[in-house]
Order: structure tokens, then sequence, then C-alpha cells
């Protein structure tokens, strides 16, 4: 694992940007992998201001994004694919048809029998064997949660795990709550990337900036490979990046880390 600690939020956004960018420079039809949250958003504008002012090409460009909630239409202002839209894809020559997201709107499923909703499992293969028809994610984008889950694989999660409907943990509904106008309002329910699927991505690019991430990035980077810190798996992973800002960083053993 590369674990690269920056000077700010700022300066941790750019490098994000900076790996994407050469990516895709590289392999114009790229398979990327995106994430949400608080985190990316300062990669998203790196990578809008690269294609405005030095023409990063986004139109051969293959997305695939981690999660969506359960129960919000995509043109709810909290689902992931408004927030991919409104943060990343309306600013840049992305295809539309090129995009993945996962869906979120099933109609009416009853909560008990959510794990083997025919409707639901047939989409979560489909999500999978599209990955595979494009040849795997490339890179893939990740944040990390205070409890140290990476897309909505909350502790516990299998490390083998594949894409699947979860439950979020009350810290997660906690922590995402200020999106919304009641804790009560957070979806319960996502659809999301599971470990294992996460794993095979050829590249992993996680961020994390702030004081809350510090335990979780400790716990990733240095703790035990364990289901309970699902971004540990990371440590397996033959090509993980991380990137940070100081605060984020401050429990790490100095051995561990580059200063970027
Ligand atoms: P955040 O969420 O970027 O909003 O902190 C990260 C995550 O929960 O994975």
């Amino acid at each position: 694992m590369l674990v690269v600690v920056h000077e700010n939020y700022d300066a941790m956004s750019r490098k994000g940007a900076e790996v994407i960018a050469s990516r895709i420079r590289r392999k114009p039809n790229l398979v990327l992998g995106l994430a949400t949250g608080s985190t990316p958003v300062g990669v998203y504008k790196e990578l809008i201001s690269l294609h405005r002012n030095e023409g990063l090409d986004f139109s051969k460009v293959v997305t695939f994004n981690l999660d969506e909630y359960v129960g919000l239409p995509p043109e709810h202002d909290q689902s992931y694919h408004y927030f991919m839209k409104d943060n990343l894809f309306k600013d840049i020559n992305i295809n539309p048809s090129n995009v993945h997201v996962p869906q979120g709107m099933f109609g009416d499923v009853k909560i008990s029998s959510f794990e083997t909703d025919p409707k639901i499992v047939q989409f979560c293969e489909w999500y999978e064997d599209e990955m595979k028809k494009y040849g795997g994610i490339d890179i893939q984008v990740l944040g990390i949660g205070g409890n140290g889950h990476i897309a909505f694989n909350e502790p516990g999660s299998s490390i083998g795990s594949r894409t699947r409907i979860k439950t979020l943990t009350e810290k997660t509904v906690a922590d995402n709550a200020r999106f919304f106008k009641t804790a009560n309002d957070v979806p319960r329910y996502a659809i999301t990337m599971g470990v294992g699927t996460i794993m095979e991505a050829k590249e992993l690019l996680l961020l994390a900036n702030g004081a809350g991430k510090a335990d979780a990035i400790k716990a990733a980077v240095e703790g035990p490979v364990t289901a309970m810190c699902p971004a540990s798996a990371l440590q397996l992973h033959r090509k993980a990046i991380i990137l940070t800002d100081k605060p984020a960083a401050t429990k790490l053993s100095a051995e561990f880390v580059t200063y970027g």
C-alpha cells in the first residue's frame, strides 16, 4: 500500500485527480469506479477543471458507482444518481450510456424478503456481469467511513462479498443524517458492491480527510485484516493507493507514510 499524506484537502484532491487523469490519458476507454460522499467532491472538481482547461476527454470512459440508497428515486437530491450528475457528469463529456450507478428503486419489496427478492438479486448479478463485460474496473475511487466501511460494506461484511443489498449501521445513518432533514429520512438500505467486488479492481484509490477518519485510517493501514474494518482488506490488494490530508493521518506510524 502506498500511503501519501498531503498538506490539506485541496492538495489531496489535486493528487487524486492527477492519478485518475493519468490513467485516462494512458487508456481513453478506462473503466473508472466512482464513489459518492463529501470526500471525493474535490477530486471531481479537479477533474472538471482538467476537462475544461486541458481537454481531459471522458467520451470513452466507462464508469461504475459503488452504491445507491434503496428507495430514493434517481431525481431525489440525496440519491447517488443525482449526486454524480450534479458533482461530475453534468460538467464533463461522459457518454450517458457509459455510466452505471446501481439501481435503488425496486417497487414494492417487503423488507423481510429484501435479500432474496428476485428483482434485487437479478439486478446485483447484472451489475457484476456488466463490470466483467467491460473487462473489470481499472481504478476504483473509495472513501472510508468513520467505522472503516468502504462503499456500504459495514463492519462485519464478508471480505469476499459481492454486489448485494445491505442494511446501514446506526453510525452510518447518523453520519449521513447531515444530508437529510432528519435522521429518520436517511434510507436504511443500500445496494453496494461487495468488498470482494472492490478487491477485483486492478487499482484502488482510497481518499480520506479530516480528524474523524484518523482511527479508521489507522485500522485500515496498520490494523489486522478483518471484516470488522472492511477497508483493511486493501492490505491484500496489489495496487492500493491511500491519499489523505494531515488530520486523517495523525494516528499512523511515521514509517508507513510518504508526504505528497
Ligand atoms: P464521506 O463518506 O466522504 O461523506 O466522509 C465516506 C464514506 O462513508 O465512505
